[in-house]
């Protein structure tokens, strides 16, 4: 019986030592330390010995599973302490290796452009009005003194989604809507920021779909002086100090007198190839309100008199940046893009 509780020793501590993780150990544990294994089997055999012997063979039983447990904590340690070092290797961080660079993005042109605007008119006292791009027939064309049918309709081609709904041709709606909520009572000063959409082919200059800001100033004696100081006050902060503008006579039907402004050229009025020889460019459309607009929108026009202007953020960014494909606006070209994502 001693014989064969050393040799199950040797036999145990080999196995602990050869196994390859913690599965494979535990498995020598239940094969020779559990309620079946070989050592409880000499246990429950004690009984058949003699009274001296007993003893004797109770010590060595305790002797051989001590050491085969101390075989199997000594092997479970190293194994613990390998898979530690494993995770670690694999875990492992290069602190020397160069960082990989963070893209930083920034507001696209037209959006710097339009802040710059809205801005430029907070600070004079107007605020913000938006609406919707879906627009009725009536809010985009009639209420503006283009009832159907009326030719100066071609001015402004239109995608059509039923023959009373629209996509709006410009953000002017937006200010018949905002005339009305004010019921007849000044004074109103806003300006209208949004996406347009006009069925014009695309090219260089022109895109189905792109932005304007239109303003609207409607109070009790508000003259054409008004207007031309305000957008003389726009020139200045938007190109520079030394611009000028100049009015020419023009047409609109929602505004009598209607003008087109033009900024003085960054060429000093010299000509060049920008202002195409001209000396001045044009960058927007404006007038005074016509009196059947006033009307419609439920404003008295023997009391009330007001300005309006619209240009579009395309062209303005165009003439500010030098930029010579409206297109690039759209394209999304990183190259084009990353040249306005300045950080302040
Ligand atoms: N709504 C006009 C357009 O898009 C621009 C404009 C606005 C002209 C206000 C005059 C007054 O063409």
């Amino acid at each position: 019986m001693e014989e064969q509780l050393k040799q199950l020793q040797d036999e145990a501590v080999m196995k602990a030592a050869a196994a390859q993780d913690l599965k494979e150990l535990n498995d020598v544990r239940v094969a020779y330390l559990g309620k079946k294994g070989p050592v409880t089997e000499v246990l429950k055999g004690m009984g058949r010995l003699s009274a001296e012997e007993r003893p004797k063979m109770g010590a060595l039983v305790n002797v051989v599973r001590e050491a085969i447990t101390k075989a199997i904590e000594t092997k479970q340690v190293s194994l613990e302490s390998e898979a530690i070092q494993k995770q670690l290797a694999e875990e492992s961080i290069d602190v020397t290796l160069p960082g990989r660079p963070v893209k930083l993005g920034g507001p696209h042109p037209l959006t710097r452009v339009t802040e710059e605007i809205e801005d430029l008119f907070i600070g004079m006292g107007y605020t913000v009005a938006e609406g919707p791009e879906v627009e009725q027939d009536y809010y985009n064309f009639e209420a503006l003194n283009l009832p159907k049918g009326h030719p100066a309709r071609d001015m402004q081609d239109t995608f059509y989604l039923t023959p009373e709904l629209l996509m709006r041709t410009h953000t002017s709606p937006v200010q018949v809507r905002t005339m009305l909520k004010h019921e007849g009572k000044g004074p109103v000063k806003i300006i209208c920021p949004g996406k347009v959409y006009r069925r014009d082919s695309d090219d260089a200059t022109h895109s189905h779909q792109f932005n304007q800001i239109e303003g609207l100033v409607v109070g009790e004696n508000i003259r054409m002086s008004d207007l031309k100081g305000t957008l003389d006050a726009f020139a200045k902060k938007m190109f520079g100090p030394d611009r000028e503008i100049r009015l020419r006579p023009s047409f609109f039907p929602f505004t009598e007198p209607s003008v087109e402004v033009d900024v003085s050229c960054m060429c000093g009025g010299k000509g060049c190839s920008i202002c195409k020889g001209t000396g001045w460019i044009e960058v927007l459309g404006a007038g005074m309100v016509h009196p059947n607009v006033l009307e419609m929108a439920g404003f008295d026009s023997t009391v009330y008199s007001g300005f309006a202007f619209g240009m579009g953020q395309e062209r303005i960014a165009m003439l500010k940046y030098g930029v010579d494909d409206i297109r690039h606006f759209y394209t999304n070209d990183l190259r084009f893009l990353q040249q306005f994502s300045v950080h302040e």
